[in-house]
């Protein structure tokens, strides 16, 4: 098995890639409706860790895809993302007011401006990969990658995860219906980052088993990691307000296991990722890199 590789010289690299990308992308904060473009801007550029992003990169890089026929690929997956933590900041989910160390976008603008500004990044994710300008992959490449997307997102990914999430509230579920519910609310965008870096190299389905293999447990570690600093990290270090969810009664890894069970979960999902990476060794140092990362953040 490959050894992690050091991320500290292309994750800073993704990051400007996606910044320099979404700001050509999302129009400007003068072109009519201003306000919604300054509410997407503001939403989704020059913050955010960018670890779907990443993912991206990383699984293309496995399977030797250069770097500009994935920035759109990640860019879209990470236009998802920011419309998702616009809407699950609301009032109406989980009313928080912080969100990348700067006021929510309901608080910087209003709640109906919040609303649109998600409705319009979601949309602009499936537009940046449908253009007919974009021509960087074949259209039967761009459809696998819509259809992926398109999956991940919706009733059967982030929101049904999102809707499975609110009614948990106050509830105090076994343990395997809290997985299932971090499954879909956040596994499935974060499995299908990585399977769209694949597909952007190959449709062989061994490849792209072997990549939902890695990325399954994965993306439920990422979110048994987002619980444990939740209740254990200040909010200036999270840059979103330590402690929501035991304030708003949300059943969590870290309230039904405690810190050290949930960690060691996390560690035993890490090492299942890392195991199912067998098929491509060669360049998967990335991604045993980043399924490292998953676990040790510290926000
Ligand atoms: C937060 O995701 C929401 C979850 C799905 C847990 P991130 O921790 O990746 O948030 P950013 O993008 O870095 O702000
Ligand atoms: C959010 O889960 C998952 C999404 C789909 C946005 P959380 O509600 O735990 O995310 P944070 O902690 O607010 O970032
Ligand atoms: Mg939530
Ligand atoms: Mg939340
Ligand atoms: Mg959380």
């Amino acid at each position: 098995m490959s050894q992690p590789a050091d991320l500290s010289d292309s994750w800073p690299r993704w990051c400007k890639r996606i910044d320099r990308c979404l700001e050509g992308l999302i129009p400007g904060a003068t072109v009519s409706p201003s306000l919604l473009h300054e509410a997407m801007r503001y939403s989704s550029i020059g913050a955010g860790k960018r670890y779907r992003a990443a993912l991206v990169y990383a699984a293309g890089h496995a399977l030797c895809v250069s770097e500009e026929f994935l920035d759109r690929p990640a860019c879209a997956v990470e236009l998802i993302h920011a419309f998702s933590l616009v809407h699950d900041d609301l009032p109406a989910m989980d009313d928080d007011d912080l969100r990348r160390g700067k006021p929510s976008c309901h608080k910087a603008f209003d709640e109906a401006t919040a609303i649109l500004a998600g409705d319009a990044l979601q949309a602009l994710a499936f537009e940046i990969l449908s253009e007919p300008d974009w021509n960087c992959l074949s259209p039967t490449v761009r459809l696998n990658l819509l259809s992926t997307l398109a999956g991940a997102s919706g009733s059967s990914g982030l929101a049904g995860g999102q809707v499975l999430d609110l009614n948990l509230t106050s509830q105090d579920p076994a343990l395997e219906t809290l997985a299932a519910m971090h499954r879909c609310k956040t596994g499935a965008l974060i499995e299908a980052a990585v399977l769209m870096g694949g597909l952007c190299a190959t449709d062989d389905s061994a490849t792209l088993t072997c990549l939902k293999n890695y990325a399954q447990p994965l993306g439920l570690a990422f979110q048994v990691i987002d619980d444990v600093l939740d209740g254990t990290v200040d909010t200036e270090t999270l840059g979103k307000p330590a402690g929501a969810d035991q304030e708003r009664g949300q059943p969590t890894f870290l309230s039904i296991l405690g810190e050290a069970p949930a960690r060691q979960y996390a560690e035993e999902l890490r090492d299942q990722a890392i195991d199912a990476l067998g098929g491509l060794e060669q360049n998967a140092a990335l991604l045993v890199g980043l399924a490292q990362f998953t676990i040790t953040r510290s926000h």
